[in-house]
Order: structure tokens, then C-alpha cells, then sequence
């Protein structure tokens, strides 16, 4: 399986600003509920089809990463079907888990399945520390027996017990890799400050939809019970990618210009949608469409990051890019990964006015205009953010780093162009024009 935008490397984006975007753009699958899907396909008794799968690196590596264990994979277009029963090996490749943290959800369906896994450490995204010690410690409560040998997790249990397992941290991926490790657990787990992003409740509406039993009854909390034969009757359908959907929204918004997202799902992009009003943008989303109306100068606000229904930590690189120009003084505090602030001296260098201190940026919009410069973009949102500060600044802007983008954004040149963005892929080593003549 190959990447459709072929190679990444010795390429970058060049971006023309001054342009307002407008018309429609759809959402595609989510990236963060695809991953886990796939992951869980595992756990199946037979072949498993999904639709609406973004055809992206992420989910391409993940599916390698199945293949590699003896799974077969094959895509029809945006429908992806896996067959997980001719599965021989349960040792997870370093080569191709390094390559995202994502993979690390293999652990939990393995050792549901067939009793033990090796999972290296993940790599990932370059946005800090991000340990894996929760879903460690709730495998280890419900019986598992793990070890660590030169950065692989050696995980095994002749049969997970269902515990009361009760989460330190709200943790996407940890809930995630617990829900489907319960699926081979002996009783019911039930499980405690889970996390309620709309990704996470898409795995428990596909686990159940392939014959499981999970229940939902009460704030943060699931109940799995263990033991059941899992197997599919008809395709499951991927929610669309809220973070994709919000990417667009704050470009739209961020050159002024009024357009439409649509096959999103708007009550998954509520905190957005609310800081957009807050900012001066007027917004309708009407079934799953979002429309934004052109808009003046945007107003300046708060933003703080937080786990679903929070604003989504996804979404703060763009926020605080679209920030950068808008009246008056905004405060972004982000509290999910403290160091996911890389992107900003590269915007300080287009013009914007940003003060970091620890885990916030101060953004002084007021008076503001950027002006296009070469940029790096050290992760999947970081690109994203670049690319819109492009698009708000006079001249050219060549963002290094789309490699980071393909891994979770699909056909975003060719969407962006949709929408009227100056937008195209050139030569890592493109010479700017002069920005200032
Ligand atoms: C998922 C998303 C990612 C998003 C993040 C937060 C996928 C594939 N990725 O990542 O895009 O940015 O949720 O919404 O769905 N933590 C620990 N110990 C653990 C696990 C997590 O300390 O065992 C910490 C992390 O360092 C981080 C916080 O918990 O500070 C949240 O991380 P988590 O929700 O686990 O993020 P991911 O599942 O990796």
C-alpha cells in the first residue's frame, strides 16, 4: 500500500496569502477513529469491513503493521477490509511502530486475542513526553503480566480478569486500549474516568456493532463484558474527522471568507463553533454542515485545552495561528500536552506578537499583519497551523514539514485548493520571492 501523494520528503507547501477562501469543502473519515478500528479488527472472528476511511499515511502504517502479523488488508476506494484471521505473529514491528504512537493500540486487541503481545515503546508526534503508564498499570490490574526489554513491552496473561480499573488520567488512547484488551477478559471490567472523545465512542459503537456487550451508564464510565465472540454482519461507517472539519473552519475564518464543511458532524465541534462566535464569526450548521459567513477583523478570546467536550488540544496550533491576527489580547492555555508549542517562533518570525509562559501563549493580534517567510512545521497540526498562517499573510510562505501533514490530513492541497487557497507542492529548497517588493 503506498502513499497517494507519493514522496514527501523533497517536498514542501508554498502558500500565497491575501486570497479569502469560500465554497465547500467535506469532511473525510476520522484519522483518530480509523486507527483504533483497524486496531480492533483484530479482535474479530472474521473479515471486517469500514467505510469512510481516510486514505492517509497513519492508517496506511497501521495497516502495514497488521499485514505484518499476517493480517490482510485491502482498500476499495474509501472502504478498507481486514482480515485478521490468518494472524500468526504477535510481535509488532519497531520499524513501523515508531513511525506513530497510534500503533501502541495493537497491545490491548493482541493480548485480548491470543494471550500475549510485544509492542515497542511508540514514537509519534513531535509534541513531547506522552507515556504509555495507564494503559500499562489497567492491563496490569486485570492480570497481565508485563515486562520491558530494550524498549519493547512484552505483555502476557493466560486469561485478563474484568476489574474495576480506574483511570489517573483521561486518556484517549489508554481507554481505548483497555475497552478492547476487556473484550478477552474473563467477567465484566468496568472502567472508570474513561475518556468521552467522539473517537473513543466510536470504537465502543463498532466493538458493539461486531456483537459486543458494553455498556454506557453513567458519566466517564464503561462496563465491558468479556468473552464474546465477535464478528460483523455489515460495513461500519468512520465518524467524520472532527479535527479536519475544525482545520478548515479556521482557515475559512482566518482569511475572512465565508464557506461550507460539509459530511461533518457540528455537535462534535461544538467548542469550536462557540469560540468562532466569540471571536466575531457568524455560523450556522444545519445537519451535517457547518456554513461561516465572511467576516471582519476577528476578536481576540480565551482558549484552554481540554479532554472532549473541551477545545480540542488537535485544534490549538490553528486557533492560536488565526489568533495571531485578531484585535486585542488572546490567552491559549494548553493543558493536554505541554509542549505543543513548537510551531511558535516560527510564527513570531512571519510578524505575529506571541508571549509564551509555560504552559500559555499571549497573543497580541492588535495591529497585526503577517508576512510570508520559510517555515517548519514540526508536527501533523503544527503543518496544518503554517499552512494557515499562509494563507493570512502577504507573499509567499513555504512550509517544510508535509510530511507530517500526510500523516493525517487526505487530499488537504487538493481541498484547500477547492476553497480558493493559492496553494501548491514545490521543491523542499523553493527560493521565496521577495516577500516586501
Ligand atoms: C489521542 C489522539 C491525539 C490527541 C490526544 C488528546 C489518537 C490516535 N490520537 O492521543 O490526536 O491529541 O488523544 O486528545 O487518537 N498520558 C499519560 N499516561 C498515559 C497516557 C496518556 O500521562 O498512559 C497523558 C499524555 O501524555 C497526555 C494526556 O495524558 O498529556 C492525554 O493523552 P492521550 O489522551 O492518551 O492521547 P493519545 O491517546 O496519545
Amino acid at each position: 500500500m503506498s502513499n497517494p501523494e507519493g514522496n514527501t520528503e523533497n517536498r514542501a507547501i508554498l502558500v500565497t496569502g491575501g486570497r479569502q477562501l469560500s465554497g465547500e469543502v467535506a469532511a473525510s473519515g476520522a484519522k483518530n477513529s480509523a486507527l483504533p478500528l483497524i486496531c480492533a479488527s483484530v479482535l474479530a472472528d472474521g473479515p471486517v469491513t469500514l467505510t469512510n476511511v481516510p486514505r492517509l499515511d497513519d492508517v496506511l502504517s497501521i495497516c502495514e503493521l497488521l499485514e505484518s502479523l499476517g493480517a490482510k488488508c485491502a482498500f476499495d476506494g474509501g472502504s478498507l477490509t481486514i482480515d485478521p484471521t490468518s494472524i500468526t505473529r504477535q510481535d509488532a514491528p519497531y520499524e513501523l511502530v515508531r513511525r506513530m504512537r497510534a500503533s501502541f493500540l495493537v497491545l490491548g486487541p493482541l493480548l485480548a486475542k491470543f494471550g500475549h503481545a510485544e509492542v515497542p515503546l511508540p514514537g509519534g508526534c513531535n509534541i513531547g513526553p506522552r507515556p504509555v503508564d495507564e494503559h500499562l498499570r489497567a492491563l496490569g490490574e486485570m492480570g497481565a503480566e508485563i515486562e520491558f526489554k530494550k524498549g519493547v513491552v512484552y505483555a502476557g496473561a493466560k486469561k485478563l480478569r474484568g476489574e474495576q480499573v480506574y483511570f489517573n488520567i483521561t486518556s484517549v488512547g489508554a481507554t481505548e486500549n483497555v475497552v478492547m484488551a476487556a473484550m478477552g477478559a474473563e467477567g465484566v471490567t468496568v472502567l472508570e474516568n474513561c475518556a468521552e472523545e467522539p473517537e473513543v465512542a466510536d470504537l465502543v459503537n463498532f466493538l458493539r456493532s461486531l456483537g459486543a456487550d458494553i455498556k454506557t451508564p453513567g458519566s466517564k464510565r464503561l462496563e465491558v463484558r468479556g468473552g464474546l465472540a465477535l464478528k460483523q454482519r455489515e460495513p461500519y461507517s468512520i465518524i467524520p474527522d472532527r479535527i479536519e472539519a475544525g482545520t478548515f473552519l479556521l482557515a475559512v475564518a482566518a482569511t475572512g471568507g465565508g464557506g461550507t464543511v460539509k459530511r461533518c458532524e457540528p455537535a462534535h465541534l461544538t467548542a469550536l463553533t462557540e469560540k468562532l462566535r466569540e471571536m466575531g464569526v457568524g455560523l450556522r450548521a444545519e445537519g451535517n454542515d457547518i456554513t461561516l459567513a465572511p467576516n471582519g477583523r476577528l476578536k481576540a478570546t480565551k482558549v484552554r485545552t481540554q479532554p472532549y467536550p473541551g477545545f480540542p488540544t488537535d485544534l490549538q496550533p490553528q486557533i492560536t495561528t488565526v489568533l495571531t491576527m485578531a484585535q486585542g489580547v488572546s490567552v491559549v492555555t494548553e493543558s493536554v500536552f505541554e509542549q505543543r508549542f513548537s510551531y511558535l517562533p516560527e510564527l513570531k518570525r512571519m510578524g505575529a506578537n506571541i508571549i509564551q509562559q509555560d504552559n500559555a501563549a499571549i497573543v497580541d493580534g492588535t495591529g497585526v499583519r503577517l508576512t510570508g517567510a520559510p517555515v517548519d512545521g514540526y508536527d501533523l497540526r503544527g503543518v496544518a497551523a503554517m499552512t494557515i498562517a499562509g494563507l493570512m499573510a502577504q507573499g509567499e510562505t513555504l512550509i517544510r514539514g508535509f510530511g507530517h501533514l500526510v500523516r493525517g490530513y487526505e487530499d488537504f492541497i487538493a481541498k484547500m485548493e477547492g476553497l480558493g487557497a493559492d496553494i501548491r507542492l514545490v521543491d523542499k529548497d523553493y527560493e521565496l520571492k521577495n516577500n516586501h517588493g
